[in-house]
């Protein structure tokens, strides 16, 4: 990167983890593009970002097979270069694969693989030397578990997209990576938080003493994509306070 403002486009940044991702990027004196199909939420975003960074606002739903050609022509027409896609629009839908009907498996294999391959496919042929992509999985694309059905296989196949960017990609210096957040709330848990099996399945096997937040999540994107993050590629970074990777019991959990 030059001493130029660097160039982020981070899909679904018009709630939630994207949000919280453009809002540290802007802190951290980049310019953004930012996209989902909420205007009023992305301008309203871009108003809130002014006095920080230049924000160009794209409207469009990720499954329009031109969205990312169109992305990456806004982020050169107006900036003249991309640092950094973030694909982070995903759809949260949880369900047994026995209950799954064709067409709630197309559309989340549309949102959260097709699209982020696609905007892949579209920056890597524009990125320059020192650029990235950071994929946002999930600690189900790790584990999966219950309930993970069409969801678990996007964002497993999601680290599949990152190591196969990461390969073809890292010798022209293009790195990829993966951040796979345990449960944020945002819009798209809101509904589970309080539920009891929210908080057995999650809190209970946490070894950590608060919840993760959307600015632990922008935090780690944004460490990926700077210079600090230069040397990793190809990573699967689970952000979840150790659920993924130990087989912690609480105490309450362990007493019943
Ligand atoms: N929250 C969690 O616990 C959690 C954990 C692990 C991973 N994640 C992942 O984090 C990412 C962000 O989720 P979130 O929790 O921040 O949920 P959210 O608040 O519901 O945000 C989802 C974002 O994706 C956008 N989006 C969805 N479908 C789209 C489409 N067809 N076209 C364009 N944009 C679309 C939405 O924008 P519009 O509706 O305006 O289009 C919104 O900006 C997702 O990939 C999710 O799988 C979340």
């Amino acid at each position: 990167m030059s001493d130029e403002r660097p160039v982020a486009l981070i899909t679904g940044a018009s709630s939630g983890i994207g949000a919280g991702i453009a809002r540290r990027f802007a802190a951290g004196r980049w310019d953004l593009v930012v996209v989902a199909r909420r205007r009023e939420r992305l301008e309203a975003l871009a108003a809130e970002l002014a006095p920080q960074a230049r924000v160009e606002v794209l409207v469009g739903d990720v499954r329009d097979p031109s969205l990312p050609a169109a992305a990456v022509d806004r982020a050169l027409a107006a900036f003249g270069r991309l640092d950094c896609l973030v694909n982070n629009a995903g759809a949260g839908k949880w369900m047994p694969v026995g209950d799954t009907d064709d067409a709630t498996l197309d559309e989340v294999i549309e949102v959260s693989l097709k699209a982020p391959f696609r905007f892949a496919r579209e920056a890597v042929r524009t990125m320059k030397q020192g650029s990235s992509i950071v994929n946002i999985g999930s600690v189900w694309g790790l584990v999966s578990g219950m309930a993970g059905g069409p969801y678990a296989v996007v964002k497993a196949g999601l680290v599949g997209l990152t190591r196969s960017l990461a390969a073809d990609y890292g010798p022209r210096g293009i790195r990829a990576n993966l951040v796979a957040p345990g449960v944020i709330r945002t819009e798209m848990t809101d509904a589970y938080w309080d539920t009891e099996y929210f908080r057995r399945t999650n809190q209970e096997l946490t070894p950590f003493h608060r919840e993760g937040t959307v600015e632990d999540v922008a935090n780690a994107v944004f460490f990926l994509a700077s210079r600090e993050g230069s040397y990793i590629n190809g990573e699967t970074l689970a952000l979840d306070g150790g659920w993924t990777y130990t087989r912690y019991l609480s105490p309450a959990a362990l007493a019943r």
